[in-house]
């Protein structure tokens, strides 16, 4: 490995994943699966349904088999070709796994002890939680890395798992003196909708786990559910102001208008021409009718994919087919460069 570039020199890859672990929401949407859909045209994309990420909190096996199908089914519905980019589940893949364990053996306890979605997630009840849960973050690293990916397109709230993989790929590529091993792998967070906020507190993030449905709008929502929980949205007796600095200490403010901007395609700036000096009671209406005009026929069509669990089977298991033929290769010459014998 004498001759290993300095810098990582392989060809780009994009890989990213989302957990089956309950309904699919408006910030997955924007943050995640809508990306992925544009990225797909000049790139070699992967996206994974991350089942073993999953299983880090107790899970019902039945479920679970369908969770999988439904993210399977959004990542079809929101315009991503099976033919194109790579589409599977994370568990048909056993690489993940052999590499999350050479990556356990790379990342440090500190590292690990730094991760605040952990601390969210565990609360006061750290002692109590699965070692997976723990984990979490270097699974994700070894995700990425199996492939070699370049380029992961994710929501803001990924940002310190990112890191965590770059200076795991680091890490490696110094510890076994293979410069240029592993990419360090760029998150694409940037462009709105990054951050999608909760629709009762614009200081939240919207979120799966968040007990009061009407704080998300769920893929699977009715146009009426959808339009009811936009006009219920928090927001304030203020007008739309002129200026985005205006929205400063405004969160919820900030929030709808950076969902209409996101589902519209255009600048926070763009909305607040349009709508300035108007008040919730004209914008919301407004608000209402783009959500539900791009996420009805995403919401339609996943129901459409859903209605034949056996076609989603059959893409699932022809994307692991191929993700496996990508990762064997690299698997191989990670455990040349870890001195297995025999590999
Ligand atoms: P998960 O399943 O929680 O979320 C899936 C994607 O949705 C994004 N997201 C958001 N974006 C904007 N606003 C929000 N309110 C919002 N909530 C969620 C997330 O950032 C994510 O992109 N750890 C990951 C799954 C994963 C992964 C990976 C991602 C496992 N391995 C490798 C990338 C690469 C997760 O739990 O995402």
């Amino acid at each position: 490995m004498n001759d290993t570039p300095i810098h990582y020199s392989g060809p780009e890859r994009v890989f990213s994943g989302v957990q089956p672990s309950g309904a699919l929401h408006l910030g997955n949407y924007l943050g995640a699966l809508k990306k992925f859909a544009v990225m797909q045209h000049d790139h070699e994309c992967l996206y994974c349904v991350v089942d073993l990420h999953a299983i880090t909190v107790p899970q019902d096996p039945k479920l679970l088999k369908q969770q999988t199908r439904e993210i399977a089914a959004a990542y079809l519905a929101a315009g991503v070709d099976p033919k194109k980019a790579i589409v599977y589940n994370q568990s048909r893949v056993r690489g993940h796994t052999e590499l999350a364990w050479y990556f356990n053996c790379v990342a440090r306890i500190g590292w690990l002890s730094r991760m605040t979605q952990f601390k969210d997630k565990a609360g006061k009840n750290s002692e109590a939680m699965s070692v997976g849960l723990y984990d979490y973050p270097v699974l994700q690293a070894a995700d990425i890395l199996l492939f070699k990916a370049t380029h992961v397109p994710v929501g803001e709230d990924q940002k310190q798992h990112l890191e965590l993989s770059r200076d795991i790929a680091a890490k490696f590529n110094n510890d076994f003196k293979v410069p240029g091993f592993f990419p360090l792998p760029e998150p694409m967070i940037k462009g709105p909708g990054a951050r999608i906020m909760s629709l009762r507190d614009g200081k939240a993030k919207m979120s799966k786990s968040d007990p009061s449905d009407n704080s998300r709008i769920n893929l699977t929502d009715t146009p009426e559910q959808m339009a009811k929980k936009i006009k219920k949205a928090k927001s304030d007796a203020g007008v739309i102001p002129e200026t985005e600095k205006e929205m400063d200490d405004r969160p919820e403010v900030q929030n709808l208008v950076g969902i209409y901007a996101a589902l519209a395609d255009i600048s926070d700036q763009a909305v607040l021409d349009e709508f300035a000096g108007q008040g919730f009671g004209a914008f919301k209406p407004a608000l209402a009718d783009l959500v539900v005009d791009k996420l009805q026929p995403v919401s339609d069509l996943m129901r459409r994919y859903l209605s034949d669990p056996e076609e989603l089977d059959r893409i699932l298991a022809a994307g692991a087919d191929r993700a496996n033929a990508l990762a064997e290769p690299i698997l191989g010459d990670i455990r040349k460069v870890i001195g297995f014998s025999g590999a």
